[in-house]
């Protein structure tokens, strides 16, 4: 887009990494594009014609308003015990949709998140809808979860949602797909010293399992819900 300076991305750069401007679609691999009427970044897959990938909280809230997604119904929240905790840490905060319902509730979160591209799309869609007043206390902190972890801490409850990674039969979501390209898939055995360290505070974790996996690390949780294709499993 003429006109469209590297400066205008400055503030999405997390940990040092940089984005630059280019004036040709790239042959191969992720890029950026922006659009500027509505100051919105979707990630594209070069090669392809989809719509690529966005992040619109804006949207999203609306759509649940629509479909009355309900905390008292909800397994997310119901997991997650939102009437007792209100000041959630996601801490694989992904494309944040777990952690924009827990906003859309009323949830104070804290979202960590450490793939930079990941963090960058968050983050301007965080920018676009800076005037939602339920997203005014959520934030994003990039890094690594453990590096979070060991900074004093005023959070109610803790949730996990690692990189699935067990074939499932259903093929992903789009979104899930890009994000499966886009990020290592992580070894679950690297959850198991947060998972620890969690459990030591007494604070309440929440992970998200496929139905049919066993537990995250071994570790059996106080109790579990159930949903059609996944389970919250509750520490
Ligand atoms: C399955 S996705 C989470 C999806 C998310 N619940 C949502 O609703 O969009 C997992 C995300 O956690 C991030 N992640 C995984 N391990 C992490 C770690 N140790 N520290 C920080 N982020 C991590 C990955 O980069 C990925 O974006």
């Amino acid at each position: 887009v003429a006109g469209v300076q590297a400066a205008d991305f400055a503030s999405l750069s997390f940990g040092g990494v940089a984005f630059h401007v280019v004036n040709e679609k790239p042959a191969e691999g992720f890029y950026f594009q922006f659009f500027p009427e509505a100051c919105e970044v979707r990630l594209q897959r070069a090669g392809t014609r989809d719509k690529g990938l966005g992040v619109d909280f804006e949207k999203d809230f609306e759509h649940y308003k629509a479909q009355k997604l309900s905390p008292h119904k909800e397994l997310l929240a119901r997991a997650v015990n939102l009437d007792d905790h209100k000041k959630i840490c996601d801490l694989t905060m992904g494309l944040a949709q777990d952690a924009g319902k827990l906003a859309y509730w009323g949830a104070e979160v804290t979202a960590v998140e450490r793939d930079p591209v990941v963090a960058a799309l968050v983050k301007n869609a965080l920018e676009r809808a800076k005037n939602v007043e339920k997203l005014k206390t959520f934030t994003i902190h990039f890094g690594e979860m453990r590096d979070f972890l060991a900074q004093p801490q005023t959070v109610d409850a803790y949730y996990l949602d690692p990189m699935f990674s067990h074939k499932r039969s259903a093929l992903p979501k789009k979104e899930m797909q890009y994000l499966a390209d886009l990020v290592e898939a992580p070894d679950d055995e690297e959850y198991r010293a947060p998972m620890e360290l969690i459990r030591k505070t007494g604070r309440r974790l929440v992970v998200k399992r496929p139905k049919l996996a066993g537990p995250l690390c071994g570790l059996e949780p106080r109790h579990t819900l159930e949903g059609k294709m996944i389970r919250f499993d509750v520490y």
